[in-house]
Parts: structure tokens; C-alpha cells; sequence
């Protein structure tokens, strides 16, 4: 299976040194399960300075990126590859969830475009499959949504993450929150660990962190139990998670 490809295109190729240089995304890179090539739109921007923005036609403050070295770039770095997927970092966008992040884990090709200013000539949307906003709130660059993008949908590819189960019970993966975690020591600041947890007996413990995890959901996040399909036990679990939390616990 050939290696996912993402581009970035970006005018601060320098702000992904962080997000891209540690953990997860920085080992997906190192193990060949992703290949991210940043690209400095700059490089498309043949004028003396190059220029990559410029003032809005009909006045009014902040600039505009223009048309030319973004159209130039796409160009070049779609040229000769049968499907990319280009998308545009906005706060216009869909907004970027779990279902998101596993649908794009499966594209071979993403190419990242990532705007600055108050965005982009209109006229370049012409080359972008879709937008992806990262949430209802505006950003100074696209570069913050890009890294969040990346690192999320790179923990879907095969390989990256060790132990598979460990993404499958991440918060969202079914549906739900995850369940509460704990590690050594035993006590902490006079407060024990669930007994159940120190008891060897897997079924039990598979029954209490789902319980947990429809009680985190209740306490949390309802609103993601009305789109969870649910188990005749998962519903009683449901209720007795209900009980536990109006006793307070
Ligand atoms: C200052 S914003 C421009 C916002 C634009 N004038 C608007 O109100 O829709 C500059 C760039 O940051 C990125 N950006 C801002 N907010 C974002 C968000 N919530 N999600 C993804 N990208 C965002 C986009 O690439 C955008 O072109």
C-alpha cells in the first residue's frame, strides 16, 4: 500500500517545525506511514519581495491573498498525480470531528492550504475540493487547524499507533467518552484506586469501564448518547451509570 501523502501549503512552513518534530505524528513521519511535505507558498510568489497578498478590491482593513502564487502552487503540486484532495483551512469550513479525521486517514493524497490575512481570492476556490474549519472561532492562520488535522487522522493510520485498541477506545471511537484512567501508586493523596481495577477478573472490569464510559458521556457529552446505537446491557449499564450519578458518584 503506497505511503499517504500530505502537502501543506503555507506562507510559515516554520510553524509545523513543533508540532511535526515530537510523538505520534514525528514517529508516523520517521516509520514511513506518512509522508508531509511542507511547501512555502512564498516560492510561488515571483516578485521582488514576493508578494503573496495584497488590498481588498471595494477597501476595508486587512489583506487579501492573492490569486496568482496560490493558483501557481496548486498547479504545480497537483501536476501529474490522479486525485488529490484539496483542502482549505477556514473557519467556513465543516467542522472538523472523529468521523472527519477517520474518512481523511483514508485518502492517499491531501493537500492543505493554509490561509493567512482576511483569506483568500474568491476566485482560487476554484481548485479546492472542500473547506475544514477546526471550530466556531477565528484563527490567525490556518497553520494551528493543519497541525491539528495531521496529528488527529494520523493516529487512524495503520501502524502508527501500537496497540490498535488503544485508538478504538479513545473518546468517540463507539460513540461514547472514554473511561477514567489510573496508574500506580495505588493511593494518591489518601484516595484508592476503583477496586474492581486491582481484582484480575476482565470481564468485570470490560463492565465497568463501559459503565464509566456512558457515565462520562451522561455527565459530559448527552448529546452524543441520541447518536449512539446502544446494547439491551448497555442500556441497563446506561441506567444504573444514571443512579449512580444523581447519589453523586
Ligand atoms: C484571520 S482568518 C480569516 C477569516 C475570514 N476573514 C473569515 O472571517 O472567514 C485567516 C485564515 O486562518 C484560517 N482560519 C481561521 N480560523 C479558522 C478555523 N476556525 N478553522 C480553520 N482555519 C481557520 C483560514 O485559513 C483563514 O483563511
Amino acid at each position: 500500500m503506497p505511503t499517504p501523502r500530505i502537502d501543506i501549503l503555507t506562507l510559515f512552513p516554520d510553524y509545523f517545525t513543533g508540532p511535526f518534530t515530537v510523538s505520534m505524528v514525528k514517529r508516523a513521519v520517521a516509520r514511513k506511514k506518512v509522508d508531509i511535505r511542507l511547501h512555502d507558498l512564498r516560492k510561488w510568489a515571483t516578485d521582488k519581495h514576493h508578494t503573496a497578498d495584497d488590498v481588498p478590491y471595494g477597501g476595508g482593513a486587512g489583506m487579501v491573498m492573492k490569486p496568482e502564487p496560490l493558483t501557481k502552487a496548486l498547479t504545480a503540486l497537483k501536476r501529474g498525480r490522479k486525485k488529490v484532495k484539496t483542502l482549505l483551512m477556514s473557519p467556513q469550513g465543516r467542522r472538523f470531528d472523529h468521523g472527519m479525521a477517520v474518512e481523511l486517514s483514508e485518502e492517499k493524497a491531501l493537500l492543505l492550504v493554509c490561509g493567512h490575512y482576511e483569506g483568500i481570492d474568491e476566485r482560487v476556490m476554484a481548485m479546492i475540493d472542500g473547506e475544514v474549519s477546526l471550530g466556531d472561532y477565528v484563527l490567525t492562520g490556518g497553520e494551528p487547524a493543519a497541525a491539528v488535522l495531521v496529528d488527529a487522522l494520523v493516529r487512524f493510520l495503520p501502524g502508527v499507533v501500537g496497540d490498535r485498541q488503544s485508538v478504538e477506545k479513545d473518546s468517540f471511537f463507539n460513540g461514547l467518552l472514554d473511561y477514567p484512567h489510573y496508574t500506580r501508586p495505588r493511593f494518591f493523596k489518601g484516595r484508592g484506586v476503583p477496586e474492581v481495577l486491582l481484582s484480575g477478573n476482565h470481564a468485570l472490569i470490560e463492565k465497568w469501564r463501559k459503565k464509566e464510559s456512558l457515565k462520562n458521556t451522561l455527565a459530559k457529552r448527552p448529546d452524543l448518547l441520541d447518536r449512539v446505537e446502544l446494547s439491551g446491557e448497555d442500556l441497563k449499564l446506561l441506567k444504573e451509570a444514571q443512579k449512580e450519578l444523581e447519589a453523586g458518584g
